[in-house]
């Protein structure tokens, strides 16, 4: 099941996102909390329009890179200090709840946050919040759900943000994939598993997306921003299709397909957990709405930019 009005898709490797010149304009200086996968490559993406961007860590960072970085860790007592992030315009927080079930940032940051007076925070959350629709469509008008314990966390860490009084805008993301994060990788190493649950979908998000919705979003005018916008593709389907492409693309075998009841028991429950729920997330607010044009309208175009890694 497709949602109408996709966009043509746009693989290759030079990423254009037609909303960074306007993005880069509006901003000062660039905070993105927490250095991970997507906060890397919206840094990139900043960086290489000269946008100045701080991003914080708790692993050392590797050598040689040059970048802004910033070691944040509350647990430890890390925190950076006023002067450190001086003329910060706009924040991008993609930290999760703690293991406590808190957020780390307004739990340590909120009262700084407050005086920077940012024009813009982005928050990365979760479409878990909606919990399972048995497979139905979900949007931000959507009730929220949360059946597992951190998706329940999310949402009340969402509250806090929403509570904070901050620029906020809730960004719910279904699964992340792209360069380094994808089932070809798990295809080479051998780890890939073909499982078939009849009915069972997942929703998903290119990285590029997420970055190029997150520059859409901070070069419109802060009356036309929501306050929560889901960033999704516009194909949820079986992993099972996703995995077809994937050994498609490389040239490989599939593994054995194996039915989830035979499986489900022997899976830690982190995995087990991912398949508990089945929802697919709307996408028509940010691409109807606010006319943002997907790069990656579907795994597809999604995949086959990533092939280019492997060969
Ligand atoms: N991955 C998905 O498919 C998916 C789906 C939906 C939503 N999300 C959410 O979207 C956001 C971005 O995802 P991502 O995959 O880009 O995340 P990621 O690669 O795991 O990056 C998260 C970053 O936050 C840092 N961090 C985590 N806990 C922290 C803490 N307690 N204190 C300080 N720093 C902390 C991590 O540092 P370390 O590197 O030191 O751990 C890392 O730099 C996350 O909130 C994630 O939960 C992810």
């Amino acid at each position: 099941m497709t949602e109408d009005s996709v966009n043509p898709g746009g693989g290759g490797s030079r990423i254009e996102h037609p909303a960074l010149p306007a993005a880069a304009a509006a901003i000062g200086r660039m905070l993105v909390l927490g250095g991970g996968y997507t906060g890397r490559r919206l840094a990139a993406a900043l960086e290489a329009a000269g946008v100045p961007v701080l991003l914080t860590h708790r692993r050392p960072v590797p050598s040689g890179d040059a970048r802004g970085w910033l070691p944040f860790d509350p647990d430890q007592g890390a925190l950076p200090g006023e002067a450190d992030l001086a003329g910060v315009s706009h924040v991008l927080v993609t930290i999760p709840p703690d293991g406590g079930g808190r957020d780390p940032v307004l739990g340590s940051l909120e009262a700084l946050l407050h005086r920077l007076a940012p024009a813009w925070v982005g928050y990365l959350s979760t479409t878990g919040v909606y919990g399972d629709t048995g497979g139905a469509w979900v949007d931000e008008t959507s009730p929220t759900r949360p059946l597992l314990v951190r998706s329940q966390a999310r949402l009340a860490c969402e509250q806090a943000w929403r509570r904070s009084g901050l620029p906020v805008q809730l960004l719910r993301l279904p699964a992340i994939y792209g360069p380094g994060r994808n089932p070809m990788l798990s295809l080479r190493s051998g780890t890939a598993r073909l499982i078939h649950k009849p009915g069972q979908v997942f929703s998903r998000v290119h990285v590029d997306d997420i970055v190029g919705a997150v520059l859409h979003c901070i070069a419109l005018p802060a009356e036309a921003r929501p306050d929560t916008l889901i960033l999704a593709d516009t194909f949820p389907c079986p992993s099972s299709e996703i995995l077809g492409l994937a050994a498609h693309l490389l040239g490989c075998r599939l593994p054995e397909v194996q039915r989830y009841e035979d499986v489900a028991a022997a899976m830690g429950p982190m995995a087990r957990s991912f398949w508990s729920e089945n929802r697919r997330a709307s996408s028509r607010r940010l691409r109807d709405d606010l006319g943002y044009r997907l790069l990656y309208p579907t795994y597809r175009e999604g995949l086959a930019s990533c092939s280019g890694d492997f060969f």
